[in-house]
């Protein structure tokens, strides 16, 4: 167990699997206690946690729901007294050409990844203020810097993710609440190994500079020092980790 996050109180959305539950893992081995808040049942990563010595909280929590994220704030506060640290993880990427996306589809989209964002920034600000401190990290993906065809909605949730995290930044620098994103490249999760085939993967391989799939440990590194002090005097910038596939 590492201790750049010691007593640290850390919320992840999305925890239950793929990126999230890496990032959970990853922050409670700093010594953060972790709250894992997925729609679907985040035990497998609460138990890994646990397993290595660490503390998690397991919740279920639709992030389009204003009532599953306000019990979600009011259970870390409960629990822990504070929220240091906020990652805005959870998101869809159903493909579809523009002309096949319903607004049943685009609804989803921009409500998990987008509006589920806004709520979950919105329930820690009060608490992060008053602390005098805190860590908003936006989940955006390298898909915007591309313009991935077949993906606009997503795409454009991504990008807005980010203007968010610009905006923020500047409206809570005042209460060193730093705000920042961190866009991955094509990962392999089950998210991506459920909705992507073969070939597309390994195209993507082809474009990045470092010719291997990615994998959500590769964003460790970056998500450690956008949580930990040593971004203190860093805000409303996007960490682009993609091996190097986004270059023009
Ligand atoms: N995997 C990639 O290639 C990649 C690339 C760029 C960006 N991203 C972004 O990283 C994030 C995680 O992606 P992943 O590949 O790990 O996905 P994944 O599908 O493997 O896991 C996503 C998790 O989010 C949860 N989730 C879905 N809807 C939710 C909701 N309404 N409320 C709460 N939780 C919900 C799921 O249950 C799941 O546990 C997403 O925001 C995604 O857009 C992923």
């Amino acid at each position: 167990m590492g201790i750049r996050l010691e007593g640290a109180v850390a919320i992840v959305t999305g925890a239950a699997a793929g990126i999230g539950q890496v990032f959970s893992v990853a922050l409670a081995a700093e010594g953060a206690r972790v709250i894992l808040a997925d729609i679907a049942s985040a035990q497998q990563t609460q138990a890994l946690i646990e397993a290595a010595g660490g503390e998690a909280l397991s919740l279920i929590c639709d992030v389009t729901s204003e009532t599953d994220i306000t019990a979600m704030a009011d259970a870390a506060l409960k629990k822990y007294g504070k929220i240091d640290i906020l990652v805005n993880n959870a998101g869809i990427y159903p493909i579809a050409n523009i002309e096949d996306t319903d607004m049943a589809l685009w609804n989803r989209i921009i409500g998990i990844n987008l509006t589920g964002t806004f709520l979950a920034t919105r329930s820690v600000v009060p608490t992060m203020k008053v602390a005098g401190k805190g860590k908003i990290i936006n989940i955006s993906s390298g898909t915007f810097f591309m313009g991935t065809p077949g993906l606009a909605p997503y795409v454009a949730t991504k990008g807005a993710v980010i203007g968010m995290a610009r905006s923020l930044a500047a409206e809570l620098g005042d209460f060193n609440i730093q705000v920042n994103c961190i866009a991955p490249g094509l990962t392999t999760t089950p998210g991506v190994n459920n909705g992507m085939g073969e070939a597309m993967r390994d195209g993507v391989v082809m474009m990045q500079a470092n010719k291997r799939r990615e994998i959500p440990e590769d964003m460790t590194g970056a998500l450690l020092f956008l949580a930990s002090s040593d971004s203190d005097f860093m805000t409303g910038q996007v960490m682009l980790v993609d091996g190097g596939a986004a270059r023009s």
